[in-house]
């Protein structure tokens, strides 16, 4: 069987989707793109200039006229892409926590969601790619030939979160990065516009049960 040529990875926050994308494209050759960045972006954005997250006019605006750069990374400072918003780096402001607590909020906007899937489609669709995020099995690329669904708890996803920022140097409160992971999973998977879910034919792996090294092995296995 050929390597597909576009696998698309989907999961909620943290469950590691980022690590394995960015490791199998490595692995094949591909384009890594996460999309996430892209709503991360539009919201810090609406933040910078002082917006209402609250008012879907204006940040729809926003994601139709900003002009986002995801480009291969400029530095080794741990980062698996620049992030570029109107030509300013903002790659670690899209990291920031009160961009982790408005992004939900924007990425529910059905304007924001077609501005930024069809640039996402675009890219995705000149193959050789795994595109990562929310709705790319399902809405943004659903031709890809492998999709896989990356789950795990709660618990586990904010323990990640937590000891990432510990290891950028920065400080956290476990239990307020739990409270903000399920508010997230809670308005990823309720909205009406492309929710969070897996598609029907994507593979499901529990990164509670595996660990990277193994959710690697079982989905390069999957695409050789
Ligand atoms: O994967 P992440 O944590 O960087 O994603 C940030 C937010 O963007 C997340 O709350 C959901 C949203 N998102 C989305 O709605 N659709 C995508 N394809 C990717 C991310």
């Amino acid at each position: 069987m050929p390597i597909p040529n576009i696998i698309a990875i989907d999961g909620p926050a943290a469950s590691g989707k980022s690590t394995l994308g960015r490791r199998l494209a490595d692995s094949l050759g591909y384009l890594f793109f996460d999309t996430g960045v892209m709503y991360r972006a539009v919201t810090w954005g609406a933040l910078l200039r002082g917006l209402q997250i609250g008012d879907e006019i204006v940040v729809t605006y926003l994601a139709e006229t900003a002009q986002i750069d995801v480009r291969p990374p400029s530095k080794d400072d741990g980062r698996a892409c620049d992030v570029l918003l109107d030509g300013v780096d903002i790659t670690w402001e899209t990291r920031r926590t009160d961009v982790e607590a408005s992004v939900s909020p924007v990425s529910a906007y059905s304007g924001v969601r077609q501005a930024l899937a069809s640039q996402q489609r675009r890219i995705g669709l000149r193959g050789r790619v795994v595109m990562v995020g929310r709705d790319i099995g399902t809405v943004v690329l659903p031709e890809a030939g492998l999709k896989i669904y990356l789950d795990a708890s709660a618990e586990e996803r904010a323990r990640r979160r937590y000891e990432e920022i510990l290891q950028r140097g920065g400080q956290a409160d476990y239990a307020k990065i739990l409270a903000g992971v399920r508010n997230r999973d809670e308005i990823d998977s309720t909205r009406a516009f492309s929710p969070l879910r897996a598609a029907e034919d994507a593979i499901i792996l529990d990164s509670d049960k595996l660990n990277a090294d193994e959710v690697f092995a079982k989905v390069e296995a999957l695409c050789r």
